[in-house]
Order: structure tokens, then sequence, then C-alpha cells
């Protein structure tokens, strides 16, 4: 039986900060509103011309010098994003080219902010299936081009980066169980309602904008990432006490405390950097994996849950043996 290992990580934030005391000379808002409802304080947005590939590429190579390897030892890639570069090539391929690969399978999963743990699942699947050895999956994401900056409802939760993880196969475990849900029902709550085939003249004038109802999103959220807790760990025949690091999606300091509270667990272990990235969607996960893996927080052997929840709504978990 072969299990998938996490071997290296990565992580990338671009340079230019926007703290939430620049957001409340850009609209009606202030420092305190935004920290006592979300947590955030600031955020990264890239610069004029950087894109979602950009980050990525960054986030991989630093993940590829981590775990060891050489971009050749590479025979999968996934880039879970929301806003590619492009329409298409996906740009899994577009990183691909950057790490001149050649040949071997490379493509986007779209899952929003859940976007990564569903990349990981099937990375997981690839290698466990023996159709692949050593796995790059990414989460990148440049939010910052379909926020409405004049919006105070959405403009001050999100931000930009891109964090990467190497799977290998390995004869011990590694990723223990994923589980991935959906529900396209609540396609509306949470939704950048224009594309190509569906209101394309708003994404041609620059207006395809992330739309919200904050307060449902919130709620749906919060219930179902506690039944995700649930689920995870009956699978697992596991208890509360049993995992050593929750690492969630970082949309919101409320919701990431309400998990933590459902698990019993202590805040400090808790991985979070809302605070510092706001919501980088697809991005959030790698990002404070490779955070507090660097930092000496995560160590090998430890049980880490990952979960996270989404435009879709999508949501859904990974319980890992680090
Ligand atoms: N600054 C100041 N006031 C703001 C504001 C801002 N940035 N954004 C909204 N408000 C106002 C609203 O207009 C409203 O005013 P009103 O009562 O006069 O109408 C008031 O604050 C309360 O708004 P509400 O939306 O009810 O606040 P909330 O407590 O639900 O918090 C969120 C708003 C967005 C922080 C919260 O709903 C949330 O985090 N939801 C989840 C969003 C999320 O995580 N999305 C991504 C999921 S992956």
């Amino acid at each position: 039986m072969k299990y998938t290992k996490i071997i290296g990580t990565g992580g990338f934030l671009p340079e230019k900060i926007l703290t939430n005391r620049d957001l409340e000379q850009m609209v009606e808002t202030t420092d305190e509103w935004i920290t006592e409802r979300t947590g955030i304080k600031k955020r990264h947005i890239v610069a004029a011309g950087q894109t979602t590939c950009d980050l990525a590429e960054q986030a991989a190579r630093r993940a590829i010098e981590s775990a060891g390897i050489s971009p050749g030892d590479i025979d999968l890639i996934i880039c879970a994003t929301t806003t590619p570069d492009r329409i298409f090539p996906s740009t899994a391929c577009l990183l691909q080219a950057r790490l001149d690969i050649h040949g071997i399978p490379a493509f986007d999963v779209q899952a929003v902010c859940t976007g990564f743990v569903y990349a990981l699942s099937i990375a997981d699947k690839f290698i466990r299936t023996h159709a692949a050895t050593c796995a790059l999956v990414i989460g990148a994401e440049t939010l910052s081009r379909i926020v409405d900056w004049n919006n105070r409802a959405t403009c001050v939760l999100f931000g930009d980066g891109a964090g990467a993880v190497i799977l290998k196969a390995s004869d011990a475990p590694g990723i223990l169980s994923t589980h991935l849900h959906a529900d396209g029902a609540y396609k509306d709550l949470l939704t950048v309602p224009a594309g190509i085939s569906e209101n394309p003249g708003l994404l041609q004038q620059g207006k395809a904008f992330i739309a919200m109802q904050g307060n449902e999103v919130f709620k749906v959220a919060v219930n179902s990432l506690s039944r995700i807790v649930d689920e995870t760990l009956e699978a697992n025949q596991l208890q509360q006490s049993d995992i050593d690091w929750l690492v969630p999606h970082q949309a919101n300091i409320r919701i990431i405390m309400a998990t933590a509270k459902k698990l019993k667990m202590d805040m400090d272990h808790v991985v979070v950097t809302v605070q510092d990235h706001g919501n980088t969607s697809a991005a959030s996960i790698p990002l404070a994996l490779d955070q507090a893996v660097r930092d000496g927080r995560i160590q090998r052997d430890e049980i880490l849950l990952l979960e996270a929840f989404g435009g879709g709504f999508t949501w859904g978990s990974a319980l890992i043996r680090y």
C-alpha cells in the first residue's frame, strides 16, 4: 500500500502590504471594525503586472528546495486557483513551462477557498493508485484583481499569495484521509457573477467582482466545518485530543475559533495567519502550513487537520500524519 507524504513546503507573498489603516483612507471603515469582525490587520497585494503564476512559481521553488528534489523529479502538477493568469492554458501549465518540466500532467482545480484541499485529495489519489510518485500541489491567488475596492463589505477581507507542497509516495502514512463536499444550491451567496459565457461584459469592463452575503456565508461555514470535523474524526476513529494541529482556511478568526472550540483545542495549537494575510482563498492553508513548518511548530509525525470552506459552496478536510 502506497501512502502520500508531504516532503516539502513553500510560501510566497507579494511585497506590497495593505493595512487596515490604509483601507480607512479608501472606504468608510475602521481598523477596529475589521479587527473585531474578522481578525485581519493587513494583507499582501500584487504589483501591477504581477500574476498568480508569478506567486505560484516562487512558492513552488521554495517547496522544491525544502523537499531536496529537483523539478525533474516531479511527475504531476496541480494548481488550485480561482484567479488564473489566463482563461487557458491553465496556471499549472504556465508554471510547468517556468519550471522547465515537460510531458507530465498539469492542470488547475477550481474549488475557490477549498481548492487546495481538493487538489491535495486528487494528488493523493494519483499517488495511491501509482499514477504519480512525486506531485507539486499549489494554491495561488491574486484575489485583489476580483475585489471591488469601493465595496467595504468585501474589500477588507481578501489578499494575495501562494503556498505549495511537494508530495511523495511513501510506505508510511502520510495523508490519512480527505473528505470533499460541495453544494451548488448556495451558488449565489458567494460568487463572482461574471465569466466567459455568463455576463462576459462585466469581465471585459473590469467589473467582475466578488459578491457575498457575509452573514449567511458565516453561518453555513461554521456549521459545515463543524460537521466535517466529526466526519473526519469518525472516519479515522480518532478523538479530538488526537489532533496536534489545526491548519484551517484563513477567512475569519471567528470561524477559525468556532472550529477550534468544536475540537476542544487550545488556540496555541491552531495555525493562524489571517491577521497578516487576510483571506487568500486556495493559498491560505499551504501558506499557513509552510509558516508553521518553517518556524518549528509543526514537527514530523504530528497529526494535522486541514479544513476549508468556500464559494460553491465547497468544503473539505485532510487529516495528515506529517
Ligand atoms: N467597515 C465598517 N462597517 C461595515 C463594513 C466595513 N468594512 N462592512 C460592512 N459594514 C457594516 C454593514 O454595512 C452593516 O451596517 P448596517 O448594520 O448599518 O447595515 C454592519 O457593518 C454589519 O454588517 P454585517 O454584514 O451584518 O456584519 P457581520 O457581523 O456579519 O460581519 C463579515 C461581516 C463579512 C465580517 C462576516 O459576515 C463574515 O466574516 N462572513 C464570512 C465571510 C467569509 O469568510 N467569506 C469567505 C468565505 S471563504
